[in-house]
């Protein structure tokens, strides 16, 4: 359905956008918890490695692939892949660019209708006042529906409800009209209220903590970046450094793409692709690492905060960040702001991500099928409800854990992977003709370079055709051996968990067998209209 495709509306609203699809709750909940679990500063090795080999060219691999497919009318990455490589088969592989955003849409929006519902508690002050363990009983309240002690049943299907609403809402208004207003308001917001409470973190006079101890909030600095370097030979914190790349950029998601496919062929995704990096990372390491942890172990100590993060996920942002709030100098006042700028700039970090997850099937719908944008929209935010509601029944047996590990852990690897083969060795010249590598009809190079305000270091050109692949390989490999395979075969997994866990992938596994059908008729629609597949 070849229709003028959408715009943005300015450069800047286009970067804040594309900042605001990668800045989100993996900024300011999961890096500060991966980090601690890995080492502190050793988990910041390969971390910033992952960084410069993967997270950097998969993140101009995403703009180039998204552009290149929307300059031909596709906003998704079945199509995306289909104009790299004309085999049939590219479709289907391009499935997981519509699967994967629309998984970690589903249960992202969850946990950030619980930001929601924090913001409200902290405004009505039903956090205020309470000690560790009440706290813990009001969030694990609201997460098993069956334990009534503070939260009534509906609470979490009203919030949920809510954001999805809102998201929706958004999505529906379009590209500059929705999504890249909400970037230009929400961005601001949320940098301001990151910034407010990192200075009063920093600023928390030390105190005597856990019977003696002296602890400070630069105590929980020293504990994040101090290397333990007998972990680096640990295979585990290289791959979840690596997973963090891959979640806080937003990378093998589909939705960097989806966002990119509204350039122009002369728009610079150069300058504009490193600017998106750097934002989340001046996000994630300056702003994300300055606010969980120091204000924690300023209040409870290294020891104190470790406990707490072991405690589970989000025990961390939704236990302990409340607890820190109530004991701020200050009085009712100062709690209160405190939480809702925690919960209010979680809030927005997720929206402006979760929006571009519903940004790939949306516009598959409307440029496959002729919905218009709302008709789109209204039917990816009903499949969202209906299978949200899973995650918000079945949270305690583990049903969101099995979408975050396949869709949002391994299988952002699997479409890094594909993407990578099919723009740099595919486009671009293979790995062999090296001499085509450095020449000056290296496609892949040239495409990223069409419209840039700057020049890529040559040395790029190596490390995209070389080392991302072969380090993408090895993480695959490694993954599968050391975790993915264990994982399948629930090794350590509380056997009460199993039954909802399997179940939980069989609904992911329709999810994907529905997509699949969905792109098989749209191709045989394309095919009856006559046009060029
Ligand atoms: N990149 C998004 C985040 O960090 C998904 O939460």
């Amino acid at each position: 359905m070849t229709q003028e495709r959408a715009r943005w509306g300015s450069r800047v609203g286009l970067i804040l956008a594309m900042a605001g699809n990668a800045v989100g709750l993996g900024n300011f909940l999961r890096f500060p918890v991966q980090a601690t679990q890995n080492g502190g500063g050793t988990f910041m090795i390969p971390y910033f490695i992952a960084f410069l080999l993967l997270g950097i060219p998969l993140m101009w691999i995403e703009w180039g692939v998204g552009r290149h497919g929307g300059l031909r009318g596709h906003g998704s990455v079945p199509g995306m892949f289909q104009t790299l490589w004309k085999h049939p088969v590219a479709k289907y592989m391009g499935v997981a660019g519509l699967f994967m955003p629309m998984v970690v849409l589903i249960y992202y929006c969850y946990i950030e209708s619980w930001t929601l519902a924090w913001t409200w508690f902290s405004i009505t002050g039903a956090t205020r006042g309470l000690d560790e363990p009440t706290m813990r009983a009001f969030l694990h309240s609201y997460q098993d529906l069956g334990n009534h002690s503070v939260h009534g049943f509906w609470t979490p299907f009203i919030f949920y409800f809510i954001t999805i609403t809102v998201n929706f809402a958004v999505v529906m208004k379009g590209l500059s009209g929705g999504i890249e207003k909400l970037a230009k308001i929400g961005m601001p917001i949320l940098f301001f209220f990151a910034a407010v409470l990192v200075v009063r973190v920093l600023t928390l006079h030390p105190q005597t903590v856990n019977g003696g101890e002296i602890s400070g909030p630069l105590n929980g600095l020293n504990f994040m970046y101090t290397p333990d370097w007998a972990k680096l030979a640990d295979a585990k914190v290289w791959l979840a450094a690596a997973g963090q790349i891959f979640f806080t950029l937003s990378v093998g998601m589909g939705s960097l793409q989806a966002y990119a496919s509204y350039l122009r062929k002369d728009d610079d995704l150069t300058l504009s692709g490193i600017a998106t990096a750097a934002t989340n990372e001046t996000a994630e390491v300056v702003l994300g690492g300055s606010l969980a942890i120091p204000a924690v172990v300023a209040f409870f100590g290294v020891t104190g905060a470790v406990a707490i993060a072991k405690g589970g996920a989000y025990d961390l942002g939704f236990v302990a960040m409340p607890l820190v709030f109530n004991k701020l100098p200050g009085g009712t006042i100062i709690t209160a702001a405190a939480g809702i700028m925690w919960f209010g700039l979680l809030f927005f970090a997720g929206i402006t991500s979760s929006v571009s997850m519903a940004t790939p099937t949306t516009s598959f719908l409307e440029e496959n099928f002729g919905f218009t944008r709302k008709k789109a929209g209204f039917t990816v935010a009903s499949v969202a409800v209906a299978l949200g509601l899973l995650h918000i029944l079945f949270y305690t047996g583990g049903f969101l854990s099995e979408w975050d590990y396949w869709a949002g852990t391994f299988g952002l690897v699997v479409l890094a992977m594909m993407e990578t083969v099919l723009f740099v060795w595919v486009l671009g010249p293979s790995p062999w003709q090296w001499r085509k590598v450095w020449s000056a009809d290296n496609k892949m190079w040239n495409e990223l370079h069409d419209g840039a305000a700057w020049r890529i270091p040559g040395f790029y050109r190596f490390v995209m055709t070389y080392i991302t692949p072969l380090f993408l390989l090895t993480l695959m490999t490694w993954w599968t051996y050391k975790e993915a395979y264990p994982t399948l075969m629930m090794d350590g997994i509380d056997p009460a968990e199993h039954a909802t866990r399997w179940w939980s992938r069989g609904v992911m596994l329709v999810l994907l067998a529905g997509l699949m059908l969905l792109t098989r008729i749209a191709w045989s629609r394309r095919r009856a209209r006559g046009e060029d597949l």
